[in-house]
């Protein structure tokens, strides 16, 4: 099929889900995962509803097995994959370092960091095949503000997390650029998400004083960015780190 695919983690609600519109508005067939499946079908019906080609892969991106599986799930369905955004991510909660379980450390990391090692591993050889085809895939992972603040309250080990995806992505973006890969990275600030549902509203309200936009992010405002970094008209973009904040931190 000439149709190009989206294979993207953690996208039924927040940022993922307005992606998968954007894209799905763009053309794209959209295989899209998230362990939520209230939300996913919901999603799904969605996309079918606007006219999009779309599959939904449930499951848990920690599990390396459950990537996979999505992964050879996808190319059964579509045969390719063009675009991998590994947009799975969130805090686990909050801990202090003297407080802090093993368990709660290993799965933020694995949240974070491990599963976009599990998609892009199982991905990159559709993704080589997309780049010989038409020399411009992409792979987009999902950096923060707190990979260079260190996080909010407890956020320390999410910090370290989105701090070592950006560090990884740097190194995939050399090694992949001659296949044809582009690897880039958003950093976003703080976009008005469930992401923050476990904060009292007027918590996260509060922060607006912090940015110089006076606002906070939209969902919407972070796809449009994404649909830049895929498309030819950021050809020459490789291993960079485009950060959407309102001007909350200027890198
Ligand atoms: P969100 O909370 O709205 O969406 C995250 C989605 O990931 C949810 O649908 C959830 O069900 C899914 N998910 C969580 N764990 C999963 C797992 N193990 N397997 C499969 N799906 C899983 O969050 P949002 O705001 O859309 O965040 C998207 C990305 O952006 C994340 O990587 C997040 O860390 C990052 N980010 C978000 C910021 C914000 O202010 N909203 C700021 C900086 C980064």
């Amino acid at each position: 099929m000439n149709q190009k695919v989206l294979f993207i983690t953690g996208a039924a609600s927040g940022i993922g889900r307005c992606t998968c519109r954007l894209f799905g508005q763009n053309g794209y067939a959209i295989a899209f995962n998230d362990y939520n499946q209230e939300n996913g079908n919901a999603l799904l019906q969605e996309l079918k509803g606007a006219g999009v080609s779309a599959i939904y892969l449930p499951g848990d991106v920690t599990d390396e097995k459950t990537v996979n599986e999505m992964v050879a799930q996808c190319l059964e369905t579509y045969g390719r994959i063009d675009v991998v955004i590994n947009n799975a991510g969130g805090l686990g909660g909050r801990s202090k370092i003297d407080e802090m379980s093993t368990e709660f450390y290993n799965h933020v990391m694995d949240l974070n960091m491990t599963s976009a090692f599990y998609v892009t591993r199982a991905a990159v050889p559709a993704l080589k095949k997309a780049g010989a085809e038409h020399g411009n895939a992409s792979l987009i992972n999902i950096t923060s503000i707190a990979a260079y603040n260190g996080g909010g309250p407890g956020a320390s080990v999410y910090a370290a997390a989105k701090a070592a995806i950006l560090g990884w992505s740097k190194g995939l973006a050399k090694e992949l650029i001659s296949s044809g890969i582009r690897v880039n990275l958003i950093s976003p600030g703080t976009i008005d998400t469930p992401f923050h549902s476990a904060t009292a509203r007027e918590i996260v309200e509060s922060w607006k004083n912090q940015i110089p936009a006076g606002r906070l992010g939209q969902p919407e405002e972070v796809a449009n960015v994404l649909e830049f970094l895929v498309s030819k008209k950021a050809s020459y973009l490789v291993g960079e780190v485009v950060q959407i904040n309102g001007g909350q931190m200027m890198d």
